[in-house]
């Protein structure tokens, strides 16, 4: 396994502010970040903003402005929210940074030599939202269908990336690295865009400046600005210092790429045959989500409030936001956000699962055990299966984490919640210390001794999903510096690491329950 991870979020279109979906992928990115960091991996993890192209000249020609201020506010916004909520990235990008453009320049220049790029006349349907030309299967009904406007027909000069030449090389590499793209039907979508002759050819890089001149200027044509799309996915190298970086290597060879499903044609098919172009391999996968509707509708910004990261963190905490996000939506597929699914979430995994089994645990411990971990007595198979399925869960927790399925690994650590509420119940320690039968002291100690050993294991595979909340769980449990040592996951699946008398606190409920008003 390498001992490198390099995790990257899409870089944001400074024509916006936050939203929701942008802060899915985020939080993904960053769940990914946090959990190979707790694996002992050396990561890193870049975002970032996406600043040049025709979209941010229209705001800013809208707002009588320059396309730099649009860019500098946007930017700001994105880089402002992300902190506020915690993410824990190592850079934030922007494309306007006079290093990336000359690394744009550069790759340009390289592959201009190699002949890899031809100037030639063209003539089609360009759709300004896409900022690109259209074909056929863009199209529905004369509009283009992402953006559901009239192409303009335009003919122009521009400058080809020959990347047709290596669509065999990618078909290829598709059918032999069948994680490369996931889940499986984003690898099948591209598979299909490859095989379909009219759909793809070669990639017009260049946009003319009596049209555009937000871009980077091709180094071989000055007449000329860099498409959007290209100079953006640079983005990936100059994160890590390519050329010459010392780290370049090392995290390229681990690259790892979440995208939404809207972008998957440059990620999967453009992004690979640069790298090819370059002379670099691909990434090693590209994880591709899913969309959030919220309410049924497309998220847009007339919702407002409803789809502010920073308000919805506000209202339930960005630890519950979070979890909902990741647990709800299974990687890959669509999902519909409400705030009725979000409460019921809150309230029935965290609130009545997690947060009841750390009241009821650590409230008894203070109660029966004088509030430190009590020495246990004898173990019998109801122990042992607990301490099984913690090492079963982290096992498959990693295993889920390495596939990007979240939900699968957050469905484990529930369940692995779950069915220590269950021992607690069948052992029901409250009723044995009320009735103080023979040697009652021991069959509590041994439950509570239990119950708080499976704590641990659940708040160190639940660090990377709930960053706020495991720091305090920890606490808590008397190790609040486990985090700095832990490796995950076989710390997780460590039992009797939490040494009898440790001292633990009760504290406030992690997750209080979340009233529903009747009209959701
Ligand atoms: N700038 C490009 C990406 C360039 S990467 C080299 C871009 N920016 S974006 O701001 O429009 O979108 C950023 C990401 O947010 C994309 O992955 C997109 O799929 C994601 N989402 C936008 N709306 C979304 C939802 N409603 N739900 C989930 N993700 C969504 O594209």
């Amino acid at each position: 396994m390498s001992r490198a991870f390099y995790v990257t979020t899409p870089i944001y279109y400074v024509n916006a502010d936050p939203h929701l979906g942008h802060a899915y992928g985020t939080s993904l990115a960053d769940t990914l970040a946090r959990y190979h960091r707790l694996a002992g991996e050396e990561t890193y993890f870049l975002t970032g903003s996406d600043e040049h192209g025709e979209k941010i000249a229209e705001v800013a020609a809208s707002e009588g402005t320059t396309p730099q201020s649009v860019a500098d506010r946007y930017s700001n916004a994105f880089r402002e929210t992300w902190e506020t909520i915690g993410f824990s990235f190592d850079q934030f990008i922007r494309t306007t940074d006079p290093h990336h453009c000359d690394v744009v320049q550069t790759i340009l220049q390289r592959i201009y030599d190699a002949g890899q790029i031809e100037f030639r006349e063209y003539e089609g349907l360009y759709c300004v939202g896409c900022e690109r030309f259209l074909t056929e299967r863009d199209m529905e009904g004369g509009k283009c269908r992402d953006h559901e406007r009239e192409p303009e027909r335009q003919k122009e000069s521009n400058y080809f990336f020959k990347m047709s030449e290596h669509f065999e090389w990618l078909a290829e590499t598709l059918e032999a690295r069948p994680d490369l793209i996931r889940p499986e039907r984003y690898r099948n979508e591209v598979l299909g865009m490859l095989r379909d002759e009219s759909g793809l050819g070669d990639l017009c890089i260049s946009r003319p400046k009596t049209r555009l001149d937000w871009g980077i200027e091709l180094p071989f044509d000055s007449n000329y600005v860099c498409y959007v799309w290209f100079d953006a996915l640079i983005n990936y190298l100059t994160g890590i210092g390519y050329p010459d970086g010392p780290n370049f290597e090392k995290y390229w060879a681990s690259a790892e790429h979440v995208i939404g499903k809207d972008i998957l044609k440059p990620h999967a098919v453009f992004w690979p045959c640069m790298l090819r172009a370059i002379g670099l391999p691909p990434y090693r996968h590209l994880d591709v989500t899913g969309f959030w509707n919220v309410e049924g509708r497309k998220l847009s910004k007339s919702l407002g409030n409803a789809v502010s990261p920073l308000a919805l963190k506000e209202r339930f905490g960005f630890d519950a936001l979070r979890y909902f996000l990741l647990r709800d939506l299974a990687f890959g597929s669509d999902s519909d956000f409400t705030e009725a699914a979000l409460v019921r979430r809150i309230n029935a995994d965290l609130a009545n699962n997690l947060g009841n089994l750390v009241s009821r645990t650590l409230n008894m411990t203070a109660r029966y055990a004088g509030g430190t971990v009590p020495e246990p007595g004898p173990t019998g198979p109801d122990e042992q299966a607990i301490a099984q399925l913690a090492a079963t869960t982290a096992a498959q927790v990693d295993e889920s984490v390495r596939r990007c399925e979240p939900h699968h690994a957050l469905e484990c650590i529930f369940a692995l919640s779950d069915a220590v509420n269950r021992y607690l119940e069948e052992q029901a320690p409250w009723k044995i210390a009320k009735e103080q039968a023979d040697g009652w002291e021991k069959r509590v100690a041994t439950t509570l001794y239990t119950s708080c050993q499976a704590l641990r294991s659940l708040a160190l595979l639940l660090a990377p999903f709930l960053p706020e909340t495991a720091p305090v769980l920890l606490e808590r449990l008397g190790i609040p510096d486990a985090l700095e040592s832990a490796r995950l996951p076989d710390d997780a699946a460590r039992w009797d690491a939490l040494a009898p008398g440790t001292p633990t606190q009760k504290g406030a409920a992690l997750f209080p329950r979340i009233e529903i008003e009747k009209s959701n």
